[in-house]
């Protein structure tokens, strides 16, 4: 990072793209994303942690972009559910989301793909329960839930059987 005129800049890579900024070192990242770098997946809602819709993935992990400040991811790798479909193809999660109606206005998206995406990795058969729970951080007005958990478990592998009788 530089500083000039009390700006610094900023390099992440962006939904795979190498990406630099001049800002306002108290930028959160949400806002560097949107404002600065034109990435608007992630959404402004509450910006005080609570909503999940400015959900984004840095280095990998599941992050709540309104509560950190930007330049401590500098030269981070950030993801954003812009770059989920590859080539205009839905991912799997996404096209359940399509099928089971697990939007409306889609302002909850990032927070629940991303929170979706995340507990399949860990748990690829997670039961009812482990997808609300995975889902809590985000708040939805339009769907009341079901069809966004009914989405999730649509993705979950088939539970791996014991080889040994019973
Ligand atoms: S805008 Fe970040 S959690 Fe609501
Ligand atoms: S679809 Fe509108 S907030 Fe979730």
């Amino acid at each position: 990072m530089t500083g000039e005129e009390g700006r610094v800049e900023l390099r992440l890579t962006v939904d795979g793209a190498e990406r630099t900024a001049s800002i306002d070192p108290r930028s959160l990242l949400l806002d560097a994303l949107r404002d600065e770098l034109g990435a608007i997946a992630p959404k402004a809602g509450c910006r005080t942690g609570d909503c999940g819709a400015c959900t984004v993935r840095v280095d990998g992990a599941i992050a709540k972009s309104c509560l950190r400040l930007a330049v401590a991811d500098d030269g981070c790798e950030v993801r954003t559910t812009a770059s989920m479909a590859v080539g205009g193809e839905l991912t799997p999660l996404q096209q359940a989301f399509w099928d089971t109606n697990a939007f409306q206005c889609g302002f909850c998206l990032s927070g629940m793909l991303f929170a979706a995406e995340d507990l399949l990795e860990r748990t690829p058969s997670p039961s009812e329960t482990e997808v609300r729970e995975a889902i809590s951080g985000n708040l939805c007005r339009c769907t009341g839930y079901d069809a966004i958990v009914a989405a999730v478990l649509s993705c979950a592998a088939p539970p791996v059987r014991s080889s040994r009788g019973a």
